[in-house]
């Protein structure tokens, strides 16, 4: 039996405990308006980096085509003139080497799988097939959920909390290999991000905050995650690698 159980119910006690339900209930319904707040907060970002992703890509690949057309014109003017017809072959790198990269700026900010077909099975793989092409490392992935579709939150927060994963395997492991892994069980979804790097101490002064390990982008992640039930752990001994450990209740 409880304290409060064992006092008499004098109107005094009852107007206390009536207050302190009142203030619980309270501090619930805000809880539950700022978690409202940032969902949807989270929602208009996404659907602001559609439209940008889609602005950059109609409108810059429009410019890319016509200066393509252009230079083919140049190139067949400049046969008898070697200086500038070498001079047009390097601006048509550049220009071809600009385009692709507006692609996949385009394309992070706003995977079009992620609205339409093939979903996180198709997003995953392209984005490590970027990164191992950038970079040089070997990102592999092993993604165990068939053709399953999950809800555009879920599916988003994972893709995001991926992309700062591999963000900090670039910037920080200097690993030379990095695992993906996704599965689907019954009740949750399972991600888990490992690389052979630097590793790092969770202690270590500013390479935290205080609770768990994290610095803005593992706590963005962690706050991402928050709103769909989720958790991220991170597992990391200097010298030994990263593992980051994510959950998602389905
Ligand atoms: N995969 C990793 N390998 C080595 N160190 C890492 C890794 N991920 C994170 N860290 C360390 O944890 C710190 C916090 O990471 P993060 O929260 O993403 O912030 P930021 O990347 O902005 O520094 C990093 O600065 C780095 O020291
Ligand atoms: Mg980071």
């Amino acid at each position: 039996m409880s304290h409060s159980d064992s006092r008499p119910h004098t109107p005094a006690n009852d107007d206390a405990a009536d207050a302190s339900s009142r203030l619980r209930a309270e501090v619930a319904d805000l809880k539950a308006r700022a978690a409202d707040h940032a969902a949807r907060a989270l929602a208009q970002q996404d659907a602001d980096r559609l439209r940008i992703a889609r602005d950059l890509h109609d409108t810059l690949g429009q410019y890319f085509t016509v200066l393509a057309l252009e230079l083919n014109t140049l190139r067949r003017e400049a046969v008898a003139h070697p200086a500038i017809e070498a001079a047009v072959a390097r601006i048509a790198t550049l220009s071809e080497t600009a385009r692709r990269d507006v692609d996949q700026l385009a394309w992070e900010i706003r995977p079009p799988e992620l609205n339409e077909q093939g979903g996180l099975a198709r997003a995953i793989p392209h984005l490590l097939g970027e990164w191992s092409a950038r970079t040089g490392a070997v990102f592999q992935s092993h993604i165990a959920i068939g053709t399953r579709r999950f809800t555009p939150v879920i599916e988003t927060t994972l893709f995001r909390v991926l992309q700062e994963a591999i963000r900090n395997v670039v910037n920080h492991a200097g690993a030379t290999r990095a695992g993906v892994i996704l599965q689907a069980h019954d009740r949750d979804l399972s991600l888990t991000i490992e690389d052979d790097g630097v590793g790092f101490d969770l202690r270590e002064e500013g390479a935290m905050n205080a609770d768990d390990g994290g610095g803005q982008g593992l706590r963005g992640a962690r706050e991402r995650l928050a709103l769909v039930g989720g958790t991220l752990e991170v597992e990391t001994t200097p010298g030994r690698g990263t593992t980051l450990l994510i959950h998602v209740p389905l």
